[in-house]
């Protein structure tokens, strides 16, 4: 088998903060081949957004300490200089940020900020870059692009800096290319737009992308295999198919209980999962899900959610002590009617 493009293995992210240690991103292994898109679902807080930063190598490593292997087509990242991690970034990787404040710089014009790294990076030149820039805009939905490229993002409204955000992402051609929340204040239409120029991308470069979304009908439209994330690991992962159509963790159905779906029209009543998302200061022992879980009490060996925490296996997977049978049984019989 070829490398994967990305590569993690047991990954570990905690910051140091005034109340103690947060342990954001815990054990959490995962890859992503060339031409695939991996959609990350989970509740807010569950590590999303931290562990697609550390692959950027965006941390601040005064109060972050990142453990684990994260491999770029091989190359070793989380070791790897800061100027090697700045050569990546809007090269070979490229990321869509959640605030598209974090990405933008109110001093200088969208159009320059765009402009350059594309320069910087390709050896075009300034006019090049510019009708290259000026064209972006232009697909990712800016109305009149060659004037508004002269903008500062300060004059753009909240979804025209998120568009102008997706075109600095997409303006390399990045081999990775990570989407943190891409669409989700962006009207319909242009979302569609947006997630079409990303199929795009993919089919004419082969790109990984990484996916990041509440929308389980995004998901279900974009990714090829979905990881689902609890209090900083992985709990479930699968093919697309595999996780929607017969989802195998708690966690996992109590997610796809609570989402709203494109394709239920009938409104079907929502219910959000019981409790709430553990402190990461102090996670709970064993399954970090046992506390709001109520399928415990049918797992053989008393007690053994609270004190054996369940290893994930690579492939299809689910993290939880049930047998397969009885997560099968149970998605059937219990789970899959409430769904619709
Ligand atoms: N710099 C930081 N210092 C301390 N804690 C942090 C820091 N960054 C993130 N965290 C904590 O790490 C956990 C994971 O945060 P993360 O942003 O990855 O969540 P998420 O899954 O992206 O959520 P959302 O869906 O709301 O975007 C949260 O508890 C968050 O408060
Ligand atoms: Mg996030």
């Amino acid at each position: 088998m070829s490398t994967p493009l990305l590569s993690v293995r047991d990954l570990h992210v905690s910051f140091k903060t005034e109340d103690g240690v947060v342990r954001a991103v815990d054990r959490l292994s995962f890859d992503l081949e060339r031409g695939r898109t991996l959609g990350i679902v989970g509740e807010s807080g569950s590590g999303k957004s931290v562990t697609n930063l550390t692959v950027l190598g965006l941390h601040n490593p005064m109060f972050t300490t990142v453990e684990g292997e994260i491999l770029l087509d091989g190359q070793e990242l989380t070791t790897a200089p800061e100027p090697e991690l700045e050569k990546l970034r809007g090269n070979k990787v490229a990321m869509i940020f959640q605030d598209p404040l974090t990405a933008l710089s109110p001093y200088y014009t969208v159009g320059r900020q765009i402009a350059e790294p594309y320069m910087k990076h390709n050896g075009a030149s300034k006019k090049e870059a510019w009708e290259r820039t000026v064209e972006m805009l232009g697909k990712v939905g800016i109305p009149n692009p060659g004037q508004r490229a002269k903008d500062y993002p300060h004059q753009f409204s909240g979804g025209m800096r998120q568009r102008a955000m997706i075109a600095m992402a997409l303006i390399c051609d990045p081999d990775l290319l990570i989407a943190d929340e891409p669409t989700t204040a962006l009207d319909v239409t242009v979302q569609a737009q947006i997630l079409d120029l990303l199929k795009d991308l993919q089919q004419e470069f082969g790109s990984g992308i990484i996916f990041i979304t509440h929308d389980l009908g995004v998901i279900a439209d974009m990714a090829d295999d979905i990881m689902v994330m609890y209090a900083g690991s992985a709990v479930e992962r699968g093919t697309t198919e595999q996780v929607l159509r017969s989802p195998q963790h708690p966690y996992t159905w109590g997610l796809l209980n609570s989402m709203p779906r494109l394709d239920s029209d009938t409104g079907a009543r929502l219910s959000p999962i019981p409790g709430t998302p553990p402190s990461l200061l102090n996670p709970p022992s064993g399954c970090r899900f046992h506390p709001r879980c109520a399928f415990q009490g049918r797992v053989a060996g008393a007690g053994r959610c609270t004190t054996e925490r369940p290893p994930l296996a690579t492939d299809r997977a689910s993290a939880c002590h049930l047998t397969a049978d009885q997560k099968r049984t149970i998605f059937i019989e219990e789970i899959k009617p409430r769904l619709g």
